[in-house]
């Protein structure tokens, strides 16, 4: 396929506004000609912004006027479905934010409408944009190459503070989903897990309240499962005196590979066999070089304008998937399947 594809962005909010316009205006081959808001000031003023040239509050219209070839999805969970929906019957290419669905009825039915869409060249993925990160990438191509041997743990930890705004507002939609302001969030690790470590069991769920708000009624997660590839875990803190996420680290039986997604840093280490002074000396420093060559390379990156956040990776992949049918590192039924892992864990917590 060639020529300009038209892209019409839906829902104008915080992730359109701060990681979809930035990202897709940086992907060759694409235009944004439209945007669709329910609340008609913000349609206009990111509009406006973007110098995008037309804004609706009404999706059919939209569709209708506009004919794009992909409809970005950026609105709250439960509005998804009717919106794909709209977008497959028009024949468009659909991608749509985290998470794609709160509840079994209205996964089936997604998953439904992609299977027995009427245009089966339409393409369907889900932004699991930490999955797209530089460095997130670097890792899945340091597991695919083995270097840490097999896998015998990975365990993710997010880290937020009490006063993060979603969670410190009342009045955020983020409340009224199933597992609150967890239930938000936490597909991140769950596909990042599911990516690292294949197929995956719920086991354990531990789940408490430690923080002030009355609104809130858990804000402390850890999940264990049981995993293609050792165990697999992850924790959720909104109790963190700093916002650090994801924390990932994978121990195998060759190296532990460690990546601090907050900062960039990917170290790899191999600890040396000896208990005495020498042998913890030489791992303090082999581990001190890691992260000073690994904050050179981002350094380097960002300097000379390489670096690319994950949203823009995720875009630009999503395209290349429609223009030329490469692979994407999560193929749109593993991200159904994700869906469903996500399900067993809300199920849990809510
Ligand atoms: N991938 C990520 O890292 C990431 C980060 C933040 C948010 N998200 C996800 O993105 C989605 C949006 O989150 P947000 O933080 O931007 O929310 P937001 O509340 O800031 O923005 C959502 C916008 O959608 C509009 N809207 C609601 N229903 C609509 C409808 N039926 N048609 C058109 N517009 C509608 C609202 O008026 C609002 O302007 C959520 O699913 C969220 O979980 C993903």
């Amino acid at each position: 396929m060639s020529g300009i594809l038209k892209v019409a962005v839906i829902g104008t909010g915080a992730v359109a506004n701060d990681a979809h316009f930035p990202s897709w205006r940086k992907i060759p081959g694409i235009s944004i000609i439209a945007v669709c808001d329910v609340n008609k000031i913000a349609a206009e003023n990111t509009a406006r912004r973007w110098q995008i040239p037309h804004s609706y509050t009404d999706i059919n219209e939209l569709l209708k006027a506009e004919k794009p070839d992909i409809v970005d999805i950026c609105t709250p969970p439960n509005t998804h479905l009717s919106i794909i929906e709209k977008a497959f019957e028009t024949g468009c290419h659909v991608t749509c934010e985290k998470p794609l669905a709160m509840n079994l009825e209205e996964t089936c039915k997604i998953e439904d409408l992609y299977k027995f869409r009427a245009n089966k060249a339409n393409k369907f993925n889900i932004s699991y944009s930490m999955l797209y990160h530089p460095q997130m990438l670097a890792l899945l191509r340091k597991l695919v190459r083995k270097d840490a041997g097999e896998i015998l743990n990975v365990d993710i930890r997010c880290l937020h503070p009490v006063d993060e705004e979603m969670l410190a507002n009342p009045k955020h939609w983020c409340h009224t989903l199933p597992g609150g302001r967890l239930g938000e969030t936490i597909i991140h690790p769950i596909y990042m897990l599911y990516k690292i470590c294949g197929n995956l069991q719920l086991k354990d769920v531990y789940i408490a309240k430690r923080g002030p708000y009355n609104w809130v009624n858990y804000d402390e997660l850890r999940v264990t499962f049981d995993s293609e590839r050792g165990f697999a875990g992850f924790y959720v803190s909104f109790n963190s005196p700093g916002l650090e996420y994801p924390l990932i680290t994978i121990d195998g039986m060759k190296r532990h590979i460690m990546l601090n997604g907050h900062n960039h840093n990917l170290v790899e280490t191999c600890p040396t066999r000896g208990y005495g002074i020498f042998s913890r000396g030489t791992d303090s420093l082999i581990q001190m070089s890691k992260i000073a060559g690994s904050l050179i390379q981002n350094t380097v990156r960002t300097l000379t304008l390489r670096h690319k956040n994950s949203h823009q990776q995720y875009f630009e992949l999503f395209v290349d998937n429609i223009k030329n049918n490469n692979d994407m590192p999560v193929n749109t039924e593993d991200a159904f399947a994700i869906n469903r892992i996500f399900l067993s864990v809300l199920e849990r917590i809510s």
